[in-house]
């Protein structure tokens, strides 16, 4: 449960913890967002998160409300008052509260920084990765620049509701050139028969997932061969294994897209082998 939330500066009571009507962040979604996992009470992957988290605000032009110390402190801070061992961390922000007006506010106006931690049940993702879970695919509809962490999620939330209602957890978007581009909240990967992991290059067209990024040093531990390359729905349905990475799931196997199932059904030797080496990979710090 979320007892306590990071609002500017002030740790707030969950039920008391607001930002102003007129944030940008809620008129306009001119915000960006980043998702940590929580193992230990530590941070998974910190550094990188932060690294794109200052990406994303310089892309869209919002100034660092902090720096990365004062701002791992206020997480670490945040992880405490809420006693998640084992969970996330969503950290938001926004470009602050100004009258409501498309052009952008000049001067400058203060970010709006908000941090949730929540404790996660112990081996729920454990638990859906010794069975894996089934995918839809869709259109891309979203905007060109899904490479920034922006709250703009209403096409992956009607997308994944979509997906959910249709017994799919997850989506699997599909670009005009048939290439499948990402999930809606995580990044897409098959292994060909070869034995080859396969996952989409970085562009504008996907995030570029952290996980994705330990994942490939994993890969790259494990002496497998990784191809940034795009894939269609086809040699997906015809891949060895496939599975998706973020933070919230780690590597979880992808058993089923469209209704087809992914070599026998069951998650393969190449996706256990990457979760199960995965936290051994990652950067695990203290906060
Ligand atoms: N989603 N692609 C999209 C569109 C995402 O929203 C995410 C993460 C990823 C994977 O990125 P990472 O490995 O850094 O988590 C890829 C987070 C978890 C979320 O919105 O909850």
């Amino acid at each position: 449960m979320t007892r306590i939330v990071y609002v500017n500066g002030a740790y707030k009571r969950y039920a008391e913890a607001a930002i102003h009507a007129e944030d940008r962040g809620f008129q306009f979604a001119d915000a960006v967002y980043e998702v940590i996992e929580v193992l230990g009470g530590r941070l998974v992957d910190a550094t990188r998160h932060l690294a794109r988290l200052n990406r994303s605000l310089s892309e869209l032009g919002i100034p660092r409300p902090m720096s990365d110390q004062a701002l791992q402190h206020v997480i670490g801070e945040t992880i405490r008052r809420n006693r998640v061992t084992g969970g996330i961390v969503y950290i938001q922000v926004t470009r602050g509260a100004g009258p409501r007006d498309f052009t952008l506010p000049a001067p400058e106006i203060l970010p709006t920084v908000v941090i949730l931690a929540r404790s996660q049940r112990r081996g729920w993702a454990a638990t859906l990765a010794e069975k894996g879970i089934a995918v839809k695919t869709m259109p891309d509809n979203r905007w060109g620049r899904c490479d920034i962490k922006t709250v703009m999620l209403l096409p992956a939330v009607l997308a994944k509701d979509a997906a959910r209602r249709e017994g799919a957890r997850e989506v699997w978007f599909i670009d005009s050139s048939g290439a499948i581009t990402e999930g809606a909240s995580s990044n897409a990967w098959i292994v060909t028969a070869q034995g080859t992991l396969v996952t989409r290059q970085l562009d504008s067209h996907i995030l570029p997932g952290i996980t994705r990024a330990t994942v490939t040093d994993v890969a790259r531990a494990e002496r497998l061969k990784v191809e940034e390359r795009p894939f269609t729905l086809d040699e997906a349905i015809k891949a060895r294994e496939a599975f998706l990475t973020s933070a919230t799931n780690t590597v979880m196997p992808v058993i089923a897209i469209d209704g087809h199932s992914i070599g026998e059904g069951r998650p393969g030797p190449v996706v256990q082998r990457l979760r199960s080496r995965f936290h051994h990979v990652a950067e695990i710090s203290t906060v």
